[in-house]
């Protein structure tokens, strides 16, 4: 059974989508998937099979016999577990083959993989896809592939070249189990890998007097984001992530030394590093300022002005310029993007269209460009005098306030280059600027019902259907799917689609930008540009889309249906899945039947 080369998921041209999943295919297999969570690596997963014509299908791990309910419903070819924290079931793994993604070289075994990679300061690693057996992680292997491995967040090493490494993994041996023949091996003795047990809090903890800046942003980067570091601040218990190096400041070990906006900055045996992010006993994942009201007696070392600063430290919004490009890059963690946050990226964007450039280069994160309003902090907006539905309310208006700002801009041409993820109005967001260019390896999931059927705004409803249709836009909301980038490219939502990794990604980006500002042509393209916002602005303006948008989500946040409150509740607690969701269950769809031989 060759799985080839299938049509994409999403037609070419704008305005065509349906929204469907290609369903049947004579070449492809059916495919259940077995996930602790539809995360991003499940995702990319999901778009890359499925585009290549197998029928995939998702079930949550939730309890053994909901999996085997699932298996007897769908009756795959194949079981693949992206991401589960359990084994899978004997009755399953006997019958059927299973292959697992392990997050770690040929050989490695357990479940803190990458966690002593990062903290031992490795410089390669990898992903094994192997057979399921009775003991975890130790089955005969069908794939694996490598990458140096960055000093960098747990979290981004997953999203970029855990996920990279894995797509090519689970491709190469989803051919080879269709190819038939191929005889999966258990590692040998050469193998580098080996078993490691899970990583407790006592090989993660800090000591402040004795640990180096090095090693404390070593545990910081393999605890994030989960589970975090389990210290004190301010005399409480809490976990930290969200580790910044600091090359200047300084101070007694352990001290705390200062604040700038959301951090806290911590002094370490040879020098100091910020502290992005807490997690009280009990609480949700905060900001650490935030988290703590006693970190505003800390003193402020404020930055100037929005130029990135030449020395590391922590910076959640910097610009750069060369030549006739502004490049601003908001480093907002886990993409999500508060009202002051909001408010000011917005500042920094006003001040950047002033700057005698031509081009703005909207860069976002390194790991995500945004998803949209931050749920954390609304969730908690009664610990700071505020409602969640007030702070929804105020954080969904600050964000179109950017939105609006980036659209009405008629000085420079703008450019979202998206090197990491885009959710929710996040993916919108970018749709504001004039081009939107995004890494091959992005994942989008440009819609809202997820989260207790919000509406959206971020002037969606302005942006989308001129690119894929009246037709197309209900689809993609409807259909709550993620999106590869160059499905986004090929439907007409964004405009290009970059090789990556992110650092070639960004040299390819200010590259083009560059072009754009030279070319002979700018002039005239701005003066369209601005011709064409003027004519939709007669048509209806903004404000009026806006009004209309926000005239729902006033009903999501203060209306009779708590869908969102509850919704938002689950997605901050991190509460377990109890069913799968019937759009990602297709087996449980009313209807379903195997297809017949
Ligand atoms: N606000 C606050 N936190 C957010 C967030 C948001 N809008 N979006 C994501 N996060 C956090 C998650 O809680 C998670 O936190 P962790 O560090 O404690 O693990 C982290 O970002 C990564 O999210 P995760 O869901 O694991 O990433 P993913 O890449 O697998 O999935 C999304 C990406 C966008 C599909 C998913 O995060 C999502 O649905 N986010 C909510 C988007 C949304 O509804 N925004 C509000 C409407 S504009």
């Amino acid at each position: 059974m060759p799985s080839g080369t299938a049509p994409p998921v999403f037609p070419l041209g704008n305005g065509t989508y349906d929204g469907a999943i290609p369903q049947k295919n004579p070449s492809g297999m059916r495919i259940l998937f077995l996930t602790h969570a539809f995360n991003s690596l499940t995702q990319r997963l999901f778009c890359e099979l499925s585009e290549r014509g197998h029928e995939v299908s998702i079930e949550f791990d939730i309890a053994d016999s909901v999996a085997e309910e699932a298996v007897a419903l769908f009756q795959p070819h194949l079981i693949v577990a992206p991401f589960l924290k359990r084994a899978i079931p004997e009755t399953i793994w006997k019958n059927h083959v299973c292959l697992v993604v392990h997050p770690g070289i040929v050989g490695d075994r357990g479940p803190s993989a990458l966690d002593w990679a990062i903290q031992e300061g490795g410089e390669y690693w990898g992903v094994t896809v192997l057979q399921a057996e009775a003991e975890m992680d130790a089955g005969p292997v069908w794939a694996s592939a490598g990458f140096p491995l960055r000093p960098a967040k747990k979290a981004s090493i997953y999203r970029n070249e855990v996920t990279e490494a894995a797509v090519g993994a689970v491709l190469e041996a989803v051919e080879r189990f269709a190819a038939g023949g191929f005889v999966p091996r258990h590692p040998g003795p050469e193998a580098r890998g080996r078993l490691r047990p899970v990583m407790q809090q006592t090989a993660r903890h800090i000591d402040w007097q004795r640990d180096g800046s090095a090693t404390v942003l070593a545990k910081l980067n393999a605890a994030d984001g989960f589970p975090g570091v389990a210290d004190e601040l301010f005399g409480e218990a809490c976990r930290l992530f969200d580790a910044w190096p600091e090359a200047a400041l300084r101070g007694s070990p352990g001290e705390l030394l200062a604040r700038r906006e959301t951090g806290i900055c911590r002094a370490t045996s040879d020098g100091a590093v910020w502290i992005g992010h807490v997690k009280r006993e009990g609480d949700i994942k905060l900001p650490a300022t935030l988290a703590f009201p006693a970190a505003q007696n800390l003193p402020e070392a404020p930055l100037e002005g929005w130029w990135k600063s030449k020395a590391p430290t922590w910076q959640d919004i910097a610009y750069e310029e060369a030549g006739e490009v502004g490049f601003l890059s908001f480093e907002f963690y886990n993409g999500a993007m508060g009202t002051a946050q909001c408010r000011r990226l917005t500042e920094a964007f006003r001040w950047a269209a002033g700057r005698p450039t031509q081009v703005i280069v909207l860069l976002g994160g390194e790991d995500f460009w945004s998803n949209g309003i931050h749920l954390n902090l609304i969730e908690t907006a009664d610990e700071f005098g505020s409602t969640p539905a007030d702070e929804s309310w105020a954080n969904i208006n600050a964000i179109d306030d950017l939105a609006e700002a980036v659209l009405n801009c008629e000085t420079h041409l703008t450019v979202a280059a998206l090197q990491g993820n885009a959710g929710a109005g996040g993916a919108f967001l970018a749709r504001a600027a004039d081009l939107v260019w995004a890494r091959d390896g992005v994942m989008l999931n440009p819609h809202y019902k997820n989260m207790g059927n919000l509406y959206g705004s971020e002037f969606w409803t302005y942006l989308l259907p001129p690119r894929v249709g009246e037709e197309g836009a209900r689809a993609i909301m409807r259909h709550r799917l993620p999106m590869t980038a160059p499905e986004a490219v090929k439907l007409g939502f964004y405009d290009a689609c970059l090789p990556g990794p992110s650092a070639a990604f960004r040299v390819d980006v200010a590259r083009r930008a560059a072009e754009l500002a030279a070319a002979p042509d700018l002039p005239a393209r701005l003066a369209a540009k601005a011709a064409k916002r003027r004519a939709d602005e007669a048509a209806k303006p903004l404000a009026a889309w806006r009004a209309e948008e926000l005239a729902e989500m006033r009903r999501n946040f203060y209306g009779f249906d708590p869908s969102y409150h509850v919704a938002r509740y689950h997605f901050v607690s991190k509460s377990p899945h109890s069913w799968t969701p019937r759009h990602l269950a297709k087996h449980r769809d009313l209807g379903w039947e195997v297809p017949v031989a």
